[in-house]
């Protein structure tokens, strides 16, 4: 296989997963069951490991890897939106929709232990979200 044969196919196959991806959250839709909510969480993280996680979870990455008190720093899960939607993806700042940026705030949230699993971050809750260390 060529190069360009290689390259394009790996640009498909990014492509095809993020239609896949975009279509799964406009299914979602606003109405979210528990059910909803669980598939939500997976398709966060999902999404973070597809636009985030090459810059911040390998080693090597240019990104830091975002340890709680990092994410902590920002004080409110509102505050953290603000930057991330303003600056990331490095790359590609402000690209993303604001429903794709929640997700990932979310999961950053849930998987550093800033929040309970079944936390709901998004712009109604967001202010009240204090990331003071402990999971609420
Ligand atoms: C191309 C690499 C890259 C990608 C992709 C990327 N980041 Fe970053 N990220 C960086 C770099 C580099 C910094 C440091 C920026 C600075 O200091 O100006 C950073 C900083 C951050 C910070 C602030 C860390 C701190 O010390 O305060 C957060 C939060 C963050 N990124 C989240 C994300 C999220 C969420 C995504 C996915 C939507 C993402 N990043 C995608 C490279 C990346």
């Amino acid at each position: 296989m060529s190069r360009r044969t290689r390259v394009a196919l790996v640009s498909g196959v990014a492509l095809a997963i993020g239609l896949t991806l975009i279509t799964a959250i406009a299914v979602i839709g606003p109405d979210r069951g528990l059910e909803g909510r669980a598939r939500e969480r997976e398709l966060a993280a999902e999404f973070y490991q597809m636009r985030c996680a090459a810059c911040h979870e390998l080693e090597g990455g240019i990104g830091s890897p975002l340890p709680p008190r990092v994410l902590a720093s920002y004080g409110t899960a509102q505050l953290l939106f603000n930057y991330v939607r303003l600056a990331m993806p490095y790359e590609a700042p402000r690209t993303l929709s604001n429903e794709e940026y929640w997700l990932t705030v979310g999961h950053l949230l849930r998987s550093r232990g800033l929040v309970v699993e079944d936390a709901v971050v998004n712009q109604e809750t967001a202010e009240g979200i204090k990331l003071d260390g402990s999971a609420s």
